[in-house]
């Protein structure tokens, strides 16, 4: 049986500059899609996929991140107050269990590999999840509990999410070298960080949920620069290939790359869609600026 995946780490130290000048004083990842922002979708995620600690690799001026997932005396009494009910159980929501939460810093912004390097002692000799707040997706079952439950059925292992994405986009991925598939699961020969697409081994690329055993800190440790001149966790995975068994799994669901401006009015759009208080006043006014401009 493979061991319980209990951790999820959350690297949160990014700079947003794809989002300036919204993110100079903002974390990127308290941006909010419809009324939540990006980074409680991913803890909520994590949440159901059965995480129970949660470990943040922060950096500075992302303190507001802390204070979000933290009790809010002044403004339950206000509500309290006024018997906003709905409103206290949705604030209570977003307040982590004691003792289940931990920030740490990564000082220099050096990489995803980095940052997950940075959480190498909180997380101990144990499988652990990673979750990019980027990357947000719509789905009926939440991706990473789509990911614990093949990995489950695998008997462990590394699983990486996978999705095809246009040609002309590889440079922005990590992408695969895809060898068998066996219904959504498909075997990774090969990882190539941001490829250009006349060099890129597919079209196949890693979105930001990732179940990893916990041999990827030794090779993290030690790990060179690549891609951007940053410490790339996609290059420390691909020297673990061959040894450890891997998986790409193709989810069902819709993710939308908030990192980026169109990316994240489109998840907008549709989260709002999705929920029925506002999906005919959504609808309506879409197809009246659509004929307005
Ligand atoms: C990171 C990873 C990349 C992955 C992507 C998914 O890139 O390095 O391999 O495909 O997330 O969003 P970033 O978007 O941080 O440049």
């Amino acid at each position: 049986m493979s061991q319980k995946v209990r951790k999820a780490v959350f690297p949160v130290g990014g700079l947003g500059t794809r989002f300036l000048p919204a993110t100079k004083a903002m974390p990127k990842e308290m941006l909010p899609v419809v009324d939540k922002p990006l980074i409680q979708y991913a803890v909520e995620e994590a949440r159901e996929a059965g995480i129970e600690e949660f470990i943040f690799v922060t950096g500075r001026g992302k303190t507001i991140i802390e204070d979000h997932f933290d009790r809010s005396y002044e403004l339950e009494s206000v509500l309290n107050e006024r018997s906003k009910e709905g409103l206290l159980a949705e604030l209570h929501a977003s307040v982590a269990d004691a003792g289940t939460v931990a920030y740490i810093r990564q000082q220099e912004a050096l990489g995803l590999g980095h940052a997950v390097w940075c959480a190498k002692r909180l997380v101990g000799n144990e499988p652990f999840a990673v979750i990019l707040a980027d990357d947000l997706i719509l789905a009926d079952t939440p991706c990473l509990a789509q990911m614990t439950a093949a990995r489950e059925k695998a008997g462990g292992g590394n699983m990486l999410a996978v999705m095809e994405v246009p040609n002309a986009h590889t440079s922005r991925y990590g992408i695969l070298s895809p060898g068998k598939e066996d219904g959504n699961l498909v075997e990774i020969l090969g990882l190539v960080e941001k490829p250009e697409p006349a060099k890129a081994p597919s079209n196949l690329a890693v979105i930001g949920r990732y179940i990893l055993e916990p041999k990827v800190f030794d090779i993290l440790e030690n790990q060179s620069r690549g891609a951007g001149n940053e410490i790339q966790l996609t290059d420390a995975l691909s020297s673990l290939l061959g040894h450890d068994p891997f998986f790409g799994m193709k989810f069902d669901g819709t993710r939308f790359d908030c990192g980026d401006k169109i990316g994240f009015l489109e998840a907008n759009i549709a989260f709002a869609l999705n929920r029925e208080d506002m999906r005919d006043d959504v609808k309506n006014f879409i197809s009246k600026f659509a004929r307005d401009f």
